[in-house]
């Protein structure tokens, strides 16, 4: 009999990232094998977001598409789940009735059942309970399919800070730490499956098994980087008001934690990030990114930043412009406020208007792109260690000079730049650029995004991010 095909589409966050892995590994248990084609799926699955209207849109344009696979193919199963599935529950199936089941973000692991349900008596179902029993929505470990080099590790779901213009603490409900011991063993069987990186997720890492009396944060960080194996360590997000001097020492004293911290600001103005609930000062937050830097001299700090949050003047996105160009960050994600309906800013007055938004968003942009630029450029002519992850995107493959076979590679410094290489197959020493190892590259070119380099003869001797050389050539 041939396997049945699921299609998994994830939008949004890493967290939906690895709850896609989740719904995966539990649907092979019903003998599942993932496709990259919907046309040829049995069970298509869209594992949504809803952080922002337009993600929201995303998904309902997806799920909209796939009427017409239905009508063609009577059997096939469409289940929505994630952050949309959650807030909607039934409401998806009045407006989307061709979907078979809705299910929220803590009910990955009764997927097997429904499905089977669904596929049994061709019900419809929505299952948005949020569980009570964390033990049961600990994740299945050891059935991944995945190989990659870097992987991610949720260490904590939900979320109690309640900034006022977001909606993950009421679609991914109260904040909970999962065991440590839970987290080294499932780091364990990613490594013996070739990891050699992982990020720990959370949405405040810091505040890391608190409220269940568990170890602190970095002390969990300090075992997992004993384990063997494993050559880096990374880890997201950071609340600036938790992050503390425990933490910000760990980048000193750990051999493997890259030196990379996201650390989201919102906004520049102490107005608004009263309205936005942060509990910090722009102040603080400066004075935390100096002792960052006074700590790790090569620390790279990128952030997020809502541009355009009720009220916002003038005056409070220059701020946020000023504060930009102080910090003068490593990397910027920046979004456009967007009004969720459960997110109490939706009351807020004073709303600003789409056209300002997005003028302040295209200003703020070209200010950070000229700073990642200068960074990038600086960075030219110095020998950089990166883990090689593979093929980068792009694959283009060529010819160098003399004819030899090339491939466009990709992989990260500890700063989290991404350099694109050719890989030489030919070359005697072509061993040295398998994925997976730490490599020496000489940074030769330098763009907004990314930099190019090339490896140099002989492995890394460096044993983790320790060591680093960093010199103009
Ligand atoms: N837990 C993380 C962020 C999770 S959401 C933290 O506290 O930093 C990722 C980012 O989406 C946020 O940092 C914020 O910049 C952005 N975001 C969240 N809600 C938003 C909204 N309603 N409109 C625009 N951007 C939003
Ligand atoms: Fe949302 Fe704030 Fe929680 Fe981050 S800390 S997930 S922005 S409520
Ligand atoms: Fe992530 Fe989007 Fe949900 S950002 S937590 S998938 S709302």
């Amino acid at each position: 009999m041939n396997a049945k095909l699921l299609h998994i589409n994830t939008i949004g966050c890493q967290m939906n990232v690895y709850d896609s892995e989740q719904i995966a590994a539990h649907m092979a248990q019903l003998g599942y094998q993932q496709t990259s084609s919907p046309q040829a799926a049995d069970l298509i699955i869209v594992n949504t977001c809803t952080i922002r209207e337009k993600a929201e849109q995303k998904a309902y344009s997806f799920i909209g598409r796939l009427a017409r696979l239905k009508r063609k193919k009577s059997h096939l199963i469409i289940g929505i789940g994630g952050c949309v599935a959650q807030q909607e529950g039934e409401k998806i199936l009045d407006r989307l009735p061709f979907v078979d089941i809705v299910f929220g973000t803590q009910a990955i692991h009764r997927l097997p059942l429904l499905i089977r349900q669904i596929e049994k008596k061709r019900c419809q179902i929505v299952d948005i309970e949020m569980a009570a029993d964390t033990q049961a929505t600990e994740p299945i470990i050891g059935l991944h399919r995945e190989t990659s080099v870097s992987r991610f590790v949720t260490i904590m779901r939900g979320c109690d800070n309640y900034c006022s213009y977001c909606v993950v603490p009421f679609v991914r409900g109260r904040e909970t730490s999962r065991q440590p011991d839970k987290i080294i063993q499932e780091i364990r069987t990613l490594i013996d499956n070739g990891a050699k990186e992982v990020t720990l997720l959370g949405q405040n890492v810091n505040s890391y098994g608190k409220k269940e009396g568990l170890c602190s944060f970095p002390e969990l960080l300090a075992r997992i980087d004993e384990l063997e194996g494993l050559l880096r360590l990374r880890f997201t997000t950071s609340h600036p008001k938790d992050l503390k001097g425990n933490l910000i020492r760990s980048f000193k004293d750990l051999n493997k934690l890259c030196h990379h911290i996201h650390l989201p600001v919102q906004s520049g103005s102490n107005k608004i990030l009263k309205q936005m609930n942060r509990k910090y000062t722009r102040e603080l937050y400066l004075d935390k990114v100096l002792k960052l830097r006074d700590t790790c001299s090569d620390i790279a700090v990128t952030s997020d930043i809502i541009v355009g949050f009720p009220g916002e003047t003038e005056a409070d996105f220059e701020d946020t412009l000023d504060l930009i160009k102080t910090v003068e960050y490593d990397g910027l994600f920046a979004f456009q406020y967007s009004d969720r309906p459960t997110s109490p800013s939706v009351h807020l007055p004073d709303k600003v208007s789409d056209s300002q938004k997005k003028e302040r968003l295209q200003i703020l942009l070209a200010m950070q792109d000229a700073i990642t630029r200068k960074k990038n450029q600086a960075l030219v002519g110095s020998i950089q260690e990166i883990l090689a992850e593979g093929f980068s995107k792009k694959e283009i493959s060529g010819k160098s000079a003399n004819g030899r076979q090339l491939a466009q590679w990709m992989g990260r410094t500890s700063t989290n730049n991404i350099v694109n290489f050719y890989h030489d197959y030919d070359a005697p020493d072509s061993g040295q650029a398998h994925s997976g190892k730490l490599i020496n590259v000489r940074i030769e070119k330098a763009f907004s995004h990314s930099l190019w380099g090339k490896p140099l003869a002989g492995a890394s001797t460096a044993k983790g991010v320790k060591g680093v050389e960093c010199y103009a050539a």
